[in-house]
């Protein structure tokens, strides 16, 4: 059964503009997807109906089987936790530990539940400590990781991840790569404009531009370069100086991704 099917998603905002048109995804269980595409792309937008916090104007969303309708809407976002790209759209109780125990309440759990889930949640989210912080008074990278915790302690079997490393220091982004690199068996999309994050954290990748543009591997993406310079995507350093690399000695080798793989291609020239 699918995690997340998209049959053929419109979606207009009220002043007119046309966010999306005619979107066919099929996610499956477990899978990690990066979405990526240019600042208007619609990519936040996608994130919403696949949320079911806004209803398409055409098309139909199903999550794990079900057709989400009006009437199913609400029991489908139990089994999405959504990461807001603003944390502080999210995260408002006035202790860090209330915050993170607020999804699991409103799901109604009992007391030792809740207490488990929330220890759980902080300490995957690398917040042990921050129990009675003010969550208003922390850093960015800090209040961003409160709000993991509040979608961990929900255990939705879904997570979507808007621009989840923009604003973050290095340190910060590469905290947050490895916390969410750490999950097992979530089904995870993220948004972003950085191929790098994507690249790191997902093993498929769609470029959205109001359309999909291109759904596959990296490695296939990394020779449309109709599609990358349609979606204004710049390739991570490594795969950009490889290809450069490519042209000016006229070899020919698949461009590598990782630090690993250039090295490899270029032990084997220095062999030969
Ligand atoms: N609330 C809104 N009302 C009207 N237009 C919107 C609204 N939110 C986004 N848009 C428009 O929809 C398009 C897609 O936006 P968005 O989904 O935020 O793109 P992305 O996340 O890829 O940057 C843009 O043209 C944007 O201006
Ligand atoms: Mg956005």
């Amino acid at each position: 059964m699918d995690a997340i099917k998209l049959n053929g998603i419109d979606f207009t905002y009220d002043d007119g503009v046309k966010a999306l048109q005619d979107v066919n995804i099929t996610i499956v269980p477990g899978e990690r997807v990066a979405l990526v595409g240019p600042n208007g792309a619609g990519k936040s937008t996608l994130l919403h109906v696949m949320s079911s916090l806004y209803r398409p104007t055409a098309g139909q969303l199903e999550i794990f089987g079900e057709e989400v309708t009006q009437r199913t809407a609400e029991k489908a976002r139990l089994k999405v936790g959504f990461l807001f790209q603003d944390p502080d759209d999210q995260v408002f109780m006035p202790r860090v530990w209330d915050d993170v125990a607020f999804g699991p309440l409103n799901m109604r759990l009992g007391p030792d539940e809740i207490k488990h889930r929330v220890g759980e949640a902080i300490e995957l989210a690398g917040i042990t400590g921050y129990e009675d912080r003010v969550p208003h008074h922390l850093s960015f990278g800090e209040k961003k990781r409160v709000a993991i915790a509040g979608i961990l302690a929900m255990r939705s079997p879904i997570l979507l991840l808007d621009e989840p490393t923009a604003n973050l220091d290095p340190q910060g982004r590469r905290d947050l790569v490895n916390i969410l690199e750490s999950f097992q068996g979530k089904t995870m999309v993220l948004a972003t404009h950085d191929l790098s994050v994507a690249f790191e954290l997902a093993d498929r990748v769609i470029v959205l531009k109001r359309k999909v543009l291109y759904d596959g591997g990296f490695r296939g993406l990394l020779e449309r370069r109709d599609i990358l310079a349609e979606a204004r995507l710049e390739l991570p350093s490594i795969p950009r100086l490889m290809e450069a690399w490519r042209i000016r000695s006229g070899k020919e080798f698949p461009i590598p991704l990782t630090i690993d793989e250039a090295l490899g291609v270029l032990e084997s020239e220095i062999d030969s």
